[in-house]
């Protein structure tokens, strides 16, 4: 029997990142300016990133230097001090959600071992299927759409009509769509966010029980973290839009073939995770304004216990602005 004493649940202090950034994101909901949002949460996660006690590398962030002058693949965050670990970082799943005011924006960060992160490098689209423990087992990339999901709803003790898949709304999808269709299965349709919409999926009686679909392939490392902790299901495949990114994937010795799973994505037992919902959507509430301070709710998750934790917070200026650095008030 293990004996080791409880160690540190870094996804405890990781909250507190999330919840800066929907914070700071919260305040450009609905205004139409998504660089605005996006920057805000950028700014603020950044912030409480570097107080972590961490030697952190970047390996999912807002892309490279030059285009993302904060949070970009391969900046160093924390203090420093082991343990040394791989972050991904999505300060806003959802900045268009945001801008426009529209549900199910999330603000994201997962940190794992050391080199145990998937990097895409160029590759900046997979295609993905994702779902809860039960259907794990039965889920494979490379058959029908039809194929998957009898065999999904069969794992769920459901009929076909009573599965529901949540999709991308793009025009790329059109043949997915009319597949699950044929198959007689209801679908969700979103306009953003397939981190959450994997998540979605995988959680116990949100009522989506499968994404599909092409979306980011930083979301579906940020994904894998989370369905990690869940022991749900993913499988991804890279999905390149044109020849010269097929060209690239090869030069760079990606699989184009490869059916990536949740251990390809995270390849490290002890993950570390937590969102806070900047909109209200199916897995959590979005930031509240209560007078004088906000309310935030955030999932937190540890894949080596499993424990999936819910926490709602109330924030207040007052104090806030006495200790924090983060401009939590609007003026
Ligand atoms: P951002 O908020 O970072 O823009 O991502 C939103 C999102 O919907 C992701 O959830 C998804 O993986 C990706 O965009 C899909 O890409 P595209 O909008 O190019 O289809």
């Amino acid at each position: 029997m293990p004996s080791h004493a409880p160690d540190r649940n870094l996804a405890l202090e990781l909250v507190r990142v999330t919840e800066a950034a929907a914070l700071a994101a919260a305040r450009w909901v609905g205004r139409g300016d998504k660089n605005a949002a996006d920057q805000a949460a950028v700014d603020a996660m950044r912030l409480m990133l570097s107080t972590v006690e961490m030697d952190g590398i970047v390996v999912i962030g807002e892309g490279e230097k030059d285009e993302a002058p904060m949070l970009y693949n391969g900046e160093r965050l924390g203090t420093g001090h082991p343990p040394q670990v791989d972050i991904a970082v999505d300060p806003i799943d959802g900045t268009r959600l945001t801008a426009q005011g529209r549900p199910g924006a999330l603000s994201v960060v997962a940190v794992s071992e050391r080199g145990t992160m998937f990097d895409p490098k160029h590759l900046v689209y997979m295609r993905k299927i994702a779902v809860g423990p039960e259907a794990r087992d039965v889920i494979d990339i490379t058959d029908t759409v039809e194929n998957n999901l009898k065999r999904i709803a069969k794992a769920l003790g459901k009929d076909v009509s009573e599965v529901t898949v949540m999709v991308l709304d793009r025009p790329r999808h059109q043949d997915l769509i009319e597949d699950i269709r044929r198959a007689g299965t209801r679908i969700r349709l979103i306009m953003d966010g397939d981190v959450a919409g994997a998540i979605t999926a995988a959680m116990p009686d949100t009522g989506i029980d499968v994404l599909m679909g092409i979306g980011g392939s930083p979301e579906a490392v940020v994904a894998a973290a989370a369905l990690k902790c869940l022991d749900g299901g993913l499988q991804c495949m890279l999905w390149p839009r044109n020849e010269e990114e097929k060209r690239l994937a090869q030069e760079r010795g990606l699989d184009l073939n490869q059916v990536l799973t949740i251990e390809d994505l995270i390849r490290s037992d002890n993950v570390f995770f937590a969102l806070t919902g900047i909109t209200t959507g199916e897995l959590v509430d979005g930031v509240k304004y209560v007078g004088r301070g906000a309310i935030t709710e955030s999932l937190v998750m540890r894949s080596l216990s499993g424990t999936i934790r819910r926490i709602r917070a109330l924030h207040r200026w007052d104090k806030l602005m006495r200790i924090s650095q983060v401009p939590y008030t609007g003026s």
